[in-house]
């Protein structure tokens, strides 16, 4: 049942039914309540994890009012393993923002899965390299945009899994404020100037892309 789910999510899609056995047979489930921290940012890590349910913030504070999330994390997505390959302390913060239960594997564990199963490893790569290409692209847009061009960016990058149409978001202000890096109140600003162009609808807490070409060319202009 649990290897029939986790078959088919992103980080496992495609390990054969050894793999995954291998990794179920290893790993400690662990449930955690809906706000509950998992980890914090620079404490020594111990363990990997893998989202069998639920959905994880990867987050840092910018200061004593500001935070930046890199990434919201769902079932089949993996995280952990930076500081298990060398970085030794947490890059980032984690926490779970819905009722979650994760799969726990010890940080010997991962390194006998990374040093035993070249198909796992393979994947391992592959998802760090994906996230470091998105990180690459974010440091792009803080260089070159304003908080407009860059608020469009987080837009189009959480829509990027949403198929509804037109696509509809539920995300509040703090949180986009948190996604672009910034404050409320600047963000509240960028959010009226694409109202106002039509480019998206945004009431109580609910985001509709209306013209994603707008939104792509505000993203890719630079200089909004
Ligand atoms: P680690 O440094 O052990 O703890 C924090 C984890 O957050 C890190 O491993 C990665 O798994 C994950 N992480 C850090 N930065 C990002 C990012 N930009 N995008 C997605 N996940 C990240």
């Amino acid at each position: 049942m649990v290897y029939k789910a986790l078959k088919k999510v992103s980080f496992l899609k495609g390990l054969v039914q050894k793999d995954i056995g291998q990794i179920l047979s290893i790993a400690k489930h662990k449930k955690f309540k809906a706000g509950e921290i998992i980890f914090h940012k620079s404490e020594i890590g111990n363990h990997f994890f893998i989202v069998k349910s639920g959905k994880i913030k990867i987050f840092t504070f910018l200061g004593p009012e500001k935070k930046k999330t890199f990434a919201f994390l769902s079932r089949g997505d993996m995280f952990g393993e930076m500081s298990l390959l060398g970085g030794k302390t947490r890059s980032a913060s984690a926490q779970a923002i819905e009722n979650t239960e994760l799969l726990v594997i010890s940080k010997k564990n991962f390194r006998d899965l990374i040093m035993s199963n070249p198909d796992f490893t393979f994947k391992l790569l592959n998802t760090v390299v994906e996230r470091l290409n998105k990180a690459n692209k974010e440091i792009e847009s803080m260089l070159f945009h304003n908080i407009l061009g860059r608020l469009a960016d987080s837009i189009i990058e959480l829509s990027k899994n949403n198929h509804s149409t037109p696509v509809c978001l539920k995300i509040d202000q703090n949180e986009l404020a948190e996604c672009v890096g910034t404050t409320r109140v600047p963000v509240c600003r960028a959010i009226n100037i694409l109202k106002r162009s039509k480019t998206i609808e945004y009431k109580r807490g609910e985001l509709k892309i209306m013209d994603m070409q707008r939104l792509k060319s505000i993203a890719g202009s630079g200089n909004n």
